[in-house]
């Protein structure tokens, strides 16, 4: 039986729930020790340039993943001192020059960071609030900011277009689970309160919404510039005029950097671009950067959710904007604007992703992470095509 409207607005409904604790979540972690991600841009010169009036010390907790080595080289070029805190095993023989030491956040080992004394400190990798308070115990009197790295996961809803930091932030009544995958959004957002708490009036809060380009392990976005430079038919989801929003890891990385340079506080939505993106738009971008035959073919949401396509999981980067979803790639960013975020051309983000991808290991480039197979994206364009009342 062919799901209703109504069956379809549920699903777009139920995946914007999920979204709404999760969408926004980090990359799994990969399995072994791997090359950094985005080391074939560092030449690109990023704004804005030059050193910074003053040189901080900075302590990046994580550093070593997606937006870590991104935020590093920035810090670097812009005249930083950086320390780095984590286990050692993610990218270990990343920056060998700068200063690393080690604990397991997991167990609350920060020996490591006491006695010691930083300008800012960036959180990039927690979720559990947990993580906050310890981290605190040992850094509290020992720094200026303490910069968090949050989610637009937090938000309760996505119902409302253009919604800003004010609006309500999910909760959970099991504040103290570590289920990161079921409560993603709110103990993020429990994280963001244990910061301010810990750090009154020198907590800085970024919500990013989708980080992409180089060094993204979750292949959302990707998924869409390697299957354009494949070729051929590409099944485009719902209709062209759907927004969307991401954001660079790089402009994201760069920008709170600045923010600590300025030592700025408050809460900060950090996702792009700077006007509204169309899934038609970003295709199109994309499309320009490829040199294939590739041309859409684009499929209704209420069609695709028939064939339980989903959206952002299996058509990445996309959620239909209807019901619960209305809003979702709405959200605004006008405080983050008037704080200097800036933002590189789509087709330098396009063109890096490729170039990352290509640049990764054939058994992982074979199976991307995101978006549907080729056999499934076929099948999907042959049931379009042979629909009744075409
Ligand atoms: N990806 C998205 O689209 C998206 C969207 C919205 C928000 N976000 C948020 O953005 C952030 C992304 O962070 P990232 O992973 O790119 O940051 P990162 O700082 O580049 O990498 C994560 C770091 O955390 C360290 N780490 C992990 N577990 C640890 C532990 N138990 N103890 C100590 N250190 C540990 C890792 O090193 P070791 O493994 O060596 O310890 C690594 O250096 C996350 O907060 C995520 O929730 C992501």
């Amino acid at each position: 039986m062919q799901p209703s409207r109504r069956d379809f607005l549920n699903m777009a409904g139920s995946a914007a729930g999920a979204l709404g604790v999760g969408a926004f979540a980090a990359a799994p972690a990969p399995a072994s020790p791997q090359r950094p991600g985005g080391a074939r841009t560092d030449e690109r010169p990023s704004p804005p340039g030059g050193q910074a009036p003053k040189p901080l010390r900075i302590l990046i907790l994580g550093g070593t993943g997606f937006i870590g080595p991104h935020q590093v080289r920035y810090a670097i070029a812009r005249g930083h001192k950086l320390t780095l805190f984590n286990r050692g095993r993610t990218n270990p023989g990343l920056f060998p020059d700068v200063e690393k030491l080690q604990g397991d956040r997991a167990v609350g080992d920060y020996a490591s960071l006491k006695g010691r004394d930083w300008d800012v400190v960036i959180d990039n990798p927690t979720t559990l609030p947990r993580w906050v308070r310890q981290a605190a115990d040992v850094l509290r009197g020992h720094t200026q900011q303490y910069v968090f790295i949050s989610t637009l996961s937090v938000y309760a809803k996505n119902d409302t277009l253009n919604m800003d930091e004010t609006a309500e932030v999910a909760i959970t009544h099991e504040p103290d689970s570590e289920d990161v995958r079921k409560y993603y959004g709110p103990l993020k957002a429990l994280s963001e309160k244990e910061a301010e708490k810990a750090f009154p009036g020198r907590t800085t809060v970024i919500r990013p919404g989708l980080i992409v380009g180089p060094g993204d392990l979750s292949d959302r976005f990707t998924y869409w510039p390697v299957r354009l430079e494949r070729g051929g038919e590409v099944l485009a989801p719902g209709g062209p005029t759907d927004p969307v929003q991401i954001i660079d890891a790089r402009d994201l990385s760069e920008f709170a950097i600045r923010l600590c340079e300025d030592g700025a506080t408050g809460t900060y939505n950090g996702t792009g671009p700077r006007s509204r993106l169309t899934m038609g738009e970003m295709l199109g971008g994309v499309r320009a950067v490829t040199t294939s035959d590739a041309y859409l073919t684009w499929v209704p949401a209420d069609f695709l959710a028939a064939q339980s396509v989903r959206p952002w999981v299996d058509m990445p980067v996309w959620v239909p904007p209807v019901g619960d979803s209305a809003g979702f790639a709405t959200r605004s960013i006008r405080r983050a604007l008037a704080k200097g975020l800036t933002f590189r051309p789509l087709y330098l983000t396009v063109k890096d992703t490729l170039d990352f991808y290509q640049s990764e290991p054939e058994d992982r480039k074979a199976k991307l992470r995101a978006g549907l197979a080729a056999a499934r994206e076929k099948e999907v364009l042959a049931a379009w095509h042979a629909r009744k009342n075409p």
